[in-house]
């Protein structure tokens, strides 16, 4: 299969359910060789990440429910209430950090370009997770990207017992895809490249 193909599987899958298509150890083996592929900045691998398979699964939409049921006014709680829900009904989610020691060490190390790690640490984090959601559409399984940080990373990091150093980047909510989803569309070429030669 050639690449385009391979990057058209990858899409915002939110109808997820908890059949997988291989065992979860392969699964967790996959995300793992797929992070350690993924490029990072001076070859930092600033990125950690935290697999969660099932009931450990639910714990972490739990605590992003009782976060939101907080801060949440009640009368508008249900679609909050709705869409929690339909990221616990999957399989599993990953979480994606960068750890915060790893930048301030490039920064040490590398003054010249110290304003610019902080940055190259998002863009690294944001190559990871898009190569992890690509290997996990061309084994057929579904996700999408949230983010409840930083609202959740406290309770996150006592839960998992997680350095303080990492911060919370993102949640991938994964499983099988439960719904077809609609076409993608595209804003007009002209819009967005130039190509000169
Ligand atoms: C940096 C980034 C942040 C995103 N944040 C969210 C998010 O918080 N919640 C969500 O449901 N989707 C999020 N998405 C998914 C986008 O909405 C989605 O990728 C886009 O609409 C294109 O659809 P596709 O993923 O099916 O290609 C994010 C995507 C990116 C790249």
């Amino acid at each position: 299969m050639n690449i385009i193909d391979i990057l058209k599987k990858r899409r915002t899958q939110y109808a997820l359910g908890k059949t997988l298509p291989m065992a979860e150890n392969e699964v967790d083996a996959l995300i793992r060789e797929v992070v350690r592929q993924a490029p990072s900045s001076f070859n930092s691998q600033s990125s950690r990440v935290v697999i969660l398979f099932g009931r450990e699964s639910e714990k972490l939409w739990s605590i992003v429910k009782e976060t939101l049921r907080a801060i949440v006014p009640a009368e508008n709680f249900a679609s909050t209430d709705a869409k929690i829900d339909s990221f616990a009904a999957g399989a599993g989610t990953i979480l994606f950090f960068e750890d915060q020691d790893a930048v301030r060490e490039l920064q040490q190390q590398f003054p010249l370009y110290a304003e610019n790690f902080p940055t190259f640490s998002e863009q690294s984090g944001g190559m990871a997770q898009f190569a992890v959601w690509t290997a996990l559409a061309n084994v057929g399984i579904g996700a999408s990207l949230q983010h409840y940080n930083p609202l959740i990373d406290e309770e996150v990091a006592r839960t998992w017992g997680l350095p303080a150093s990492w911060k919370l980047r993102a949640q991938m909510p994964f499983g099988s895809n439960e719904q077809p989803i609609d076409e993608k569309t595209f804003i007009d070429d002209a819009i967005r490249f130039r190509t000169f030669r």
